[in-house]
């Protein structure tokens, strides 16, 4: 067979005159006929040569005696060379890896006694080197003639490059639409926002900052700008921004860290701050900050299953005391986190802060977080080691360059706002940002007019002068671009001024995008500048 294959190749790479043709046909025409007649003769060759050619491995199983022979792949494609203890079907299920090996019998075994004439599965299986294939099996179950089962023969063929394609590309499409929905969260929660923020500020200016009322809106005021900047960061996550560092207060931040770091653990874990008893300051990115520590409280989590204490400790770091060999001598802060836990073993001390390096199951570990604290304490001038003793537990210390704190911000007396009496139109489909807004207007002094919709908003413009439109950019009926190319085609004395809770470069990608823009959530001070200014002719966006 070998013989006529190869005289085949060698025709067909010769050049086509027509006699060659003539007598490449002939040659097709032979083979043809041969392996008609030879194919019942030599059957046995003839499926080896088909089965080899799939690069699958076969394996065959007779039912009653266990037995097991491998006809083709068994050294090929699963690395073991043919011996005595890959012919019983126990070499088969032991190869199988644990997660997988009773579901896949459980399959096979049901298959088997049901009527059925094929099984196909999927399953994990062990590689002589050690390491495990992702192999799909399409099997035909041959019975007697009274329908009992005899052989199961099975066609194995390696998918694992097919299935981590796959599950790369599940994993990008999950972060794509993470981003999405993040974005999305974020924009409905600015209109929820830019409500309260709007509503506090009124109420603050009704009361004018005196008793009791006047210290719960002040709270109230600043949950709604700690949850503003949550916002943000989705934001900024939808649009995976380089961050920024700021001059920081350390204490701070870990007190701030604490409440959510409780919720991440869990309730058999408790948190102690230690905590310096000095204010010093660091320079970082609040949001990396952030992460460094909830990485590093994940990892103490996942190392005290049965629950522990975790330790959040600062401390100030002069010339004279701990400062590591690799830092220039200068004064830092120290940042440990301390937990109670399994501690490492001297293999895994090696390699912790390499990328992708994990001892946890592809569920629960990529291997990263160290690695970005790593990075991150890194470009912040600082330095990160970790101590950690086998059952005792372990601890990261942090170490970063101390920096002179800000001067505190003088006090401000609330400035007047611009004002003007000018004709607004506020158009806006969500009832709260709408009232706040036009109440902020009014009392600023304007004549403000107010839509939900731009059908509506464009039977006010075209009965009124209208000085400016202050429009969200998702609208109920039209999009507020379409509607802001209408008004200025319509009414070109009418200023307009977009809103949106959007970041202006996912929205404005319009004809509209030269125009003013408010981010939501806005204040009132906010509003009031970007109005005048909008009004004024002055360029805000
Ligand atoms: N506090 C700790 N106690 C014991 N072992 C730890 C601790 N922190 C890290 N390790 C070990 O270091 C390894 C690497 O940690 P790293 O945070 O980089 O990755 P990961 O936790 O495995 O995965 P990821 O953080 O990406 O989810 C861990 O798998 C674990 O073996
Ligand atoms: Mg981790």
């Amino acid at each position: 067979m070998r013989a006529i294959t190869a005289s085949h190749i060698q025709t067909r790479q010769q050049p086509k005159s027509a006699k060659k043709i003539c007598r490449q046909r002939k040659n097709n025409e032979n083979l043809r006929k041969t392996s008609r007649k030879t194919a019942p003769a030599k059957d046995a060759d003839y499926h080896q040569l088909v089965a080899r050619a799939t690069n699958d491995a076969v394996r065959d199983w007779d039912l009653a005696s266990r037995g097991l022979t491998w006809p083709q792949g068994l050294d090929t494609l699963l690395g073991y060379s043919p011996g005595k203890s890959d012919q019983t079907i126990a070499f088969w299920q032991r190869q199988i890896h644990g997660a997988d090996r009773s579901r896949t019998a459980a399959s096979i075994r049901d298959a088997i006694k049901s009527k059925a004439e094929y099984w196909s599965g999927e399953y994990r299986f062990r590689h002589a080197k050690g390491h495990y294939l992702q192999l799909l099996e399409r099997a035909l179950i041959v019975r007697d003639i009274n329908g009992r089962p005899v052989r199961f023969i099975g066609v194995l063929m390696d998918v694992t490059a097919r299935k981590q394609l796959h599950d790369q590309l599940s994993n990008s499409q999950k972060m794509e639409a993470f981003g999405q929905l993040a974005g999305g969260v974020a924009h409905d929660f600015n209109n929820f926002l830019t409500a309260i923020l709007g509503y506090s500020d009124l109420l603050v200016a009704e009361v004018e900052g005196r008793g009791t009322g006047a210290k719960y809106l002040s709270e109230i005021r600043s949950a709604a700008g700690r949850a503003a900047s949550l916002t943000k960061q989705l934001l900024t996550f939808s649009r995976r921004e380089p961050l920024e560092p700021r001059v920081l207060e350390v204490n701070k931040l870990i007190h701030d860290l604490e409440r959510s770091m409780l919720r991440l653990l869990g309730e058999n874990i408790s948190v102690l701050c230690e905590l310096m008893p000095e204010k010093k300051h660091i320079k970082v990115d609040p949001d990396q900050f952030t992460q460094i520590i909830i990485n590093l409280a994940v990892n103490a989590r996942d190392a005290m299953p049965a629950g522990g204490t975790l330790v959040l400790k600062t401390e100030a770091i002069s010339t004279n005391g701990k400062v590591p060999a690799e830092l220039p001598l200068g004064k830092y802060v120290g940042i440990s986190v301390i937990d109670n836990g399994m501690g490492m073993t001297d293999d895994v001390k090696e390699h912790l802060f390499e990328p992708f390096f994990t001892t946890k199951d592809d569920r629960h570990g990529s291997g990263l977080g160290l690695a970005t604290c790593y990075g991150i304490v890194r470009q912040s001038g600082g330095h990160i080691s970790v101590e950690s003793e086998l059952g005792k537990g372990t601890a990261v210390h942090i170490c970063l360059p101390e920096v002179v704190a800000p001067p505190p911000a003088p006090y401000r007396k609330r400035p007047k706002l611009p004002n003007g009496t000018e004709t607004i139109l506020v158009v806006e489909d969500d009832i709260s940002v709408r009232h706040v807004a036009v109440r902020t207007l009014r009392m600023l002094g304007y004549n403000v007019l107010e839509a939900f919709r731009a059908d509506e908003a464009k039977r006010l413009i075209q009965c009124n002068i209208v000085n400016l439109v202050v429009t969200d950019v998702v609208l109920p009926d039209m999009s507020g671009c379409d509607f802001a190319d209408w008004t200025r085609n319509n009414s070109p004395s009418t200023q307009i001024l977009l809103t949106s809770g959007y970041l202006p470069e996912i929205t404005l990608d319009s004809p509209a995008s030269d125009l003013p823009f408010l981010s939501k959530p806005f204040d009132p001070e906010q509003l009031a500048e970007t109005v005048r200014a909008s009004l004024d002719g002055v360029v805000v966006s």
